[in-house]
Formats: C-alpha cells, sequence, structure tokens
C-alpha cells in the first residue's frame, strides 16, 4: 500500500515537472516536425498540425531563460532540416497566428 502511494507521488512529481520545465530540444523537434513539408516550400501554407505544433511551442515560451533554451533547441534543429526556406522559417510563426518569439534559424542570436 505505501508502495503504491509512493509511486503514484513520484508520478504526479513527474507530471507537475513536465509541465513546468521548459520542453526538451526532443519535443522542441517534435513540435515543428509537421512543419517540415511547408518550411522546405514543398506545402503552400503551414497546415493544422504544424500551427498545433507552433501554438504548443508558443505556450512553452514564457520567459527570457524559456526563449533562450528553446531558441538554442531550434538553432540544432535548423541545420538539420532537409531543406529550409529561411524566408519561410521567419513567417512560420505569424503565419499560423502565434506571436512566437523566436525564428527557425541557424544563424539566430539566442542571446537577444
Ligand atoms: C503565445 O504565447 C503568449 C505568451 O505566453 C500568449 O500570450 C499568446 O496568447 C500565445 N499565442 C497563441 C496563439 O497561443
Ligand atoms: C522577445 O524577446 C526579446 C528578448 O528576449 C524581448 O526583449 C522582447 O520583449 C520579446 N518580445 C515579446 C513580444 O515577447
Amino acid at each position: 500500500m505505501g508502495r503504491v502511494v509512493s509511486v503514484a507521488a513520484v508520478l504526479m512529481i513527474a507530471v507537475a515537472c513536465a509541465n513546468a520545465q521548459v520542453p526538451s530540444c526532443r519535443e522542441v523537434a517534435r513540435m515543428i516536425a509537421p512543419c517540415v513539408a511547408y518550411l522546405a516550400g514543398r506545402a503552400v501554407a503551414p497546415y493544422g498540425l504544424c500551427c498545433g505544433g507552433v501554438v504548443a511551442l508558443n505556450r512553452t515560451v514564457l520567459t527570457v531563460p524559456d526563449r533562450t533554451s528553446v531558441c538554442a533547441c531550434l538553432k540544432t534543429i535548423a541545420p538539420r532540416l532537409p531543406i529550409l526556406n529561411i524566408a519561410r522559417a521567419a513567417i512560420l510563426p505569424r503565419a499560423c497566428g502565434v506571436d512566437l518569439n523566436v525564428t527557425i534559424s541557424p544563424s539566430i542570436d539566442c542571446d537577444t
């Protein structure tokens, strides 16, 4: 019984931390994964799944340190995308109606 309670407590702490913490780069990559076709210039407009990811990403960027860490992730992710249309990357958040303060770019400055 005590053991069941402590396992539940550990799970609850894990979930609380997952919500409070900045997403890992893996999670950031997963959020923007549906945008790859748009970023490569293959899709005319960002579509639902992609914008859903951008909105989710926006929700994780609440403070300047959040932005710095998400920015650092995007900077490592950007060069690994098969094709990155920089102009499209720059307007992606706005195309989704999100005022995200980070652009997907290999040359983004994460310190400002
Ligand atoms: C993006 O995040 C900001 C700050 O948390 C929030 O005010 C805004 O409503 C969010 N935008 C969308 C479209 O979710
Ligand atoms: C965007 O980020 C910069 C640097 O962190 C900050 O000075 C600026 O206020 C932010 N703008 C918005 C709309 O969050």
